[in-house]
């Protein structure tokens, strides 16, 4: 369907649950982990079954391509499941999946078996000590592994790296080279803890790689369904995606909404503006669900505000909202 500003929205990221086997410091820092934990306790995530009541709505609403987030999905058991019962539905062209790489070595195959189509890998830094102080476990080998799992797999694999200053950016390509993966570098967005993240603008290291890699061009094929902007530097044989989300606003073209893994539809990154669907799931029809979707897409905001962080409304945390 379409929103107020003519803006086709066939894109739902599902978040399944908040919980992560990580503690990146932007996104789920230990000392907010126990507060996640509580709310979990109070407000359980939906199950399966309502998620997928939601799917079936969204899919009459024009929802063609899904991506399950989380916290971390594969942290789920039902995460295979899902993207098996999500792929089944009629009008489903793409199911992908956000993960931090910790768990996907085991479950590789079942996603590929389940119909998933692409995963995209969570991965900030190839040193491994580095990575243990960032995320605070010592599990890049993991990750790794999950990587080289899901490519022979057959698994279309995506790397995600957050832009701190820090950022290590010829090591990450190097190791995407071997790879034969795109990474993608990402702004920092002033989400959750990300708010004393952010910094770097990814125009400045678009132009500082062209020292390395050559001249870049943008990049004529489509790498996913997303916001990043893809180039080929004359040296390299991969793509690299940059999602400014702060220098190169991409609101002009959103195509997506959300859900919270606790029923949350969720029309902004930046506002809390929505509507809650446990209500509808537990006491109305699958009409009365679609309609009450159709009608919070509409009010979908025009564009972030991060650059007036005051004005922003949204203050859980990235892991609470699934990036
Ligand atoms: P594909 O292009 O389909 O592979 O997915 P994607 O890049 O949209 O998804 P992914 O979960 O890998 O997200 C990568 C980064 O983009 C994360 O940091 C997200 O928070 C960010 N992102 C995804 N969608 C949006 C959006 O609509 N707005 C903003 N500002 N950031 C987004
Ligand atoms: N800004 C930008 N990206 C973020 N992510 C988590 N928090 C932030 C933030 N504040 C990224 C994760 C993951 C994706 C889902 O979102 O690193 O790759
Ligand atoms: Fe869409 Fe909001 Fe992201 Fe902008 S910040 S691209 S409007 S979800």
């Amino acid at each position: 369907m379409k929103d107020q500003y003519g803006r086709t929205i066939d894109y739902l990221r599902i978040s399944i649950t908040d919980a992560c086997n990580l503690r990146c410091r932007y996104c789920m820092p230990e000392s907010a982990a126990g507060c996640a934990l509580e709310q979990a306790e109070q407000n359980p995530p939906l199950t399966v079954e309502e998620m997928l009541k939601i799917v079936h709505a969204a899919a009459g609403l024009g929802i063609t391509h899904y991506r399950i987030t989380g916290g971390e999905p594969l942290v789920r058991k039902e995460c295979v499941e899902l993207v098996q019962k999500i792929k089944a539905v009629p009008g489903t062209a793409s199911v992908g999946i956000t993960t931090n790489g910790v768990r996907l070595a085991s479950c590789a195959r079942d996603l590929k078996a389940a119909g998933c189509d692409s995963v995209n890998v969570s991965l900030d830094t190839v040193d491994a000590a580095e990575f243990a102080a960032l995320t605070g476990r010592d599990a890049l080998e993991q990750v790794k592994q999950g990587i080289c799992a899901a490519k022979e797999a057959g698994l279309l694999v995506k790397l995600n790296a957050v832009h701190r200053k820090e950022l290590h950016a010829q090591e990450l390509i190097e190791f995407a080279e071997q790879e034969k993966v795109p990474v993608r570098f990402i702004e920092v967005m002033p989400v959750g803890a990300g708010k004393s993240y952010v910094g770097p603008s990814n125009e400045a290291l678009k132009t500082e790689l062209e020292q390395w890699y050559g001249a870049c061009t943008p990049d004529q094929e489509k790498e996913g369904n997303g916001p990043a902007a893809y180039v080929r530097y004359e040296k390299l044989s991969m793509p690299v995606g940059f999602i400014s989300a702060i220098h190169g606003k991409f609101c002009g073209s959103c195509n997506r909404v959300r859900l919270t893994s606790r029923g949350f539809l969720k029309l902004c990154l930046c506002y809390e503006n929505g509507v809650d669907l446990r209500e509808v799931l537990q006491n109305g029809t699958a009409a009365d669900l679609r309609d009450v979707m159709a009608q919070a897409i509409l009010k979908k905001p025009m564009e972030h505000c991060f650059e007036r962080p005051k004005d922003m409304t949204e203050h859980h945390l990235m892991s609470g909202i699934g990036g």
